[in-house]
């Protein structure tokens, strides 16, 4: 049993894939934590030192690891962007959730983390990010098997509806 996360930075992946993995006992991997290890680098300074592209090269070698793993995945937000990443996600068994979260939700909860945790936030600006996460939505939409709105929501409750709708 496999159960994958998706949606935008900030959108709870991390923390609903914890409460998941305590409601169904099931065990919890996150794709930023196995790149990290992989890398022997946090992901800002794995920006810093090689940029996005070898980024990208590196999140799809270890997502493909990663979906040989049982229980819950949750994923960086633009793990579904790339086209090879759409294949590996769409051709895999389990259900693909996407947190679908509102602008206002996101924005605060960025802000919350700081810049310093997302080279994408300290490279794009708030404004910057809040337009990608437009392009990207139509992407997370189409992966996505379950789409599960999250503002005001608590990560128990939506661990919850994710377990009834799947
Ligand atoms: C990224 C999201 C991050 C991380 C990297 C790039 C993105 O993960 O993979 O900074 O392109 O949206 P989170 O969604 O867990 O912050």
């Amino acid at each position: 049993m496999r159960i994958t996360l998706i949606g935008f930075m900030g959108s709870g992946k991390t923390t609903v894939a914890k409460e998941l993995s305590h409601q169904l006992n099931l065990p919890q991997n996150d794709l930023d934590t196995l790149i990290e290890q992989t890398a022997g680098l946090t992901i800002p300074a794995y920006f810093e030192q090689f940029g996005e592209a070898r980024f990208r090269q590196l999140e799809q070698s270890v997502l493909t690891e990663a979906l040989s793993l049982e229980g819950i995945l949750s994923t960086g937000g633009g793990t579904p962007v790339q086209v090879s990443n759409q294949g590996l996600l769409k051709n895999q068994p389990g259900p693909v959730i996407f947190l679908d979260a509102s602008d206002q939700t996101i924005a605060s909860r960025l802000l919350a983390d700081g810049v310093t945790s997302r080279p994408l936030f300290q490279q794009l600006g708030m404004d910057g990010l809040l337009a990608l996460k437009q392009t990207r939505q139509p992407v997370y939409e189409k992966i996505a098997s379950e789409i599960i709105t999250v503002d005001g929501k608590q990560p128990a409750d939506i661990a919850k509806e994710i377990i009834h709708s799947i």
